[in-house]
């Protein structure tokens, strides 16, 4: 690879250990992906997990003197503030301060605190073309796919030493050639709520490796249901980017799409194939009751906790709901009455956190329902189990206690 003055002088230690670190790791990358050079990056995210392994990288980079060029926003840990009291279920002591050590150590690398995983939505938006390093399931399909920027798959620890030396190799989706869908994939379901591309983003298995080409599907979709898809894709598989004809940038037409080639095979969903998806990542159980609500896995828009508002509207759920957004979400909630009604009706919406932090601690061996596969899948290895249905019928178990 070939590398301009900067990048080598990073390189060589020049600029400091951290930024040396960092551009190690990405010149190892890129020789391993044939790039030829680095290019600069406008925007990055890090999918940061507030795990053992992602403190333990964020530290040796403060510790060695790493600040990022390009300050990338991050993603969801859990909100000390409200997992200290106002829940009535504290976290444990060892969880907090990990997650105190973890905000710290992104403080002093200069990340935005945005704590957030669809910064694509409202925080973190690239315009067409242009280059990034965005990890986080969701986020690197939908900036690829619906923003037509550009974003490898990157992981948490890539993303962030491109954060910090303001760079990525270029190969992969980088490059025209490898921006081509090669799998044809037509939509026969009914694509009815956004509810519907998670079941569809979770057909990994029937995709197959590649880059999806959706046909059948509207030219006009909500950007809660392209999260969904681009979430789930990921959860069921391992997708950088895919196209749907007629309205995502780079798919005009099928041929644009496949890039004037046939598609290596083709692929048809039905409505039985998103029955079967529903049926197989809901927990079994033997009665119709439901212990908890949680939604926001992906993070959930303004617009989604208003739809909850106006369903609870006056009336008292049976069981505990939680709604996780970005913190700019509730803050609009709140301004606009939206977090009244919710917590009239005993609804707790929270900033900042994630199905899949030791926060929920006080949900194992309950049996939740939610509308998200994602937020079905990773729970269960803490021993949180739930159903998966639409958001209204979701709603409705909420207020009852039971799935009709
Ligand atoms: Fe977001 Fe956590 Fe779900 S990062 S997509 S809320 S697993």
């Amino acid at each position: 690879m070939i590398l301009n003055d900067e990048q080598k002088a990073m390189l060589n230690g020049d600029l400091g250990e951290g930024a040396a670190y960092a551009m190690k790791i990405q010149f190892a990358l890129g020789e391993a992906f044939d790039a030829q050079r680095m290019v600069p990056i406008k925007r990055a995210h890090v999918a940061l997990s507030n795990q053992d392994g992602d403190l333990w990288f964020a530290e040796k980079l403060v510790k060695a003197g790493a600040h990022c060029k390009v300050a990338p926003t991050v993603n969801p840990g859990f909100c000390t503030g409200h997992f200290t009291g106002a829940c009535g279920h504290p976290a444990d002591a060892e969880d907090i301060a990990h997650m105190i050590r973890t905000d710290n150590a992104y403080r002093a690398l200069g990340a935005v605190l945005s704590y957030n995983c669809t910064p694509y939505i409202a925080t973190n938006v690239p315009n067409f073309g242009e280059v990034c390093a965005f990890s986080e399931s969701s986020a690197t399909p939908y900036v690829n796919s619906v923003w037509g920027a550009r974003s490898n798959r990157e992981s948490a620890n890539s993303a962030l030493c491109a954060a910090i030396t303001g760079y990525v190799p270029e190969y992969g989706l980088l490059l025209d050639e490898n921006r081509k869908g090669d799998i044809l994939v037509r939509v026969e379901a009914d694509m009815k709520t956004p509810y519907e591309y998670h079941l569809l983003g979770m057909m990994g298995d029937k995709i197959g490796e590649g880059i999806p080409v959706f046909t059948g599907l509207p030219h006009t979709i909500s950007a809660e249901a392209l999260r969904n898809l681009g979430a789930q894709l990921n959860t069921s598989g391992a997708y950088g980017m895919y196209h749907i004809v007629g309205c995502t940038p780079e798919a005009p037409t099928v041929e644009v799409a496949l890039g004037g080639k046939k598609p290596k095979y083709e692929v048809v969903i039905t409505n039985e194939d998103l029955q079967n998806v529903e049926a197989t990542f809901s927990d079994k159980r033997d009665n119709d009751k439901v212990d908890f609500a949680m939604f926001g896995c992906p993070h959930f828009t303004l617009e989604e906790a208003q739809h909850i508002a106006e369903g609870v509207k006056g009336k008292k759920l049976a069981i505990p709901m939680y709604i996780l957004v970005s913190s700019h979400a509730l803050q609009m909630a709140q301004r606009m009455g939206i977090a009244d009604v919710l917590a009239e009706a005993g609804a707790e919406i929270i900033a900042d956190s994630c199905p899949d932090q030791p926060c929920w601690h006080y949900l194992k061996g309950k049996v939740g329902i939610t509308e998200s596969p994602k937020c079905a899948y990773y729970p269960r290895r803490r021993g949180i189990h739930f159903i998966i249905r639409d958001l209204d019928t979701c709603i409705q178990a909420a207020l009852t206690g039971e799935v009709k």
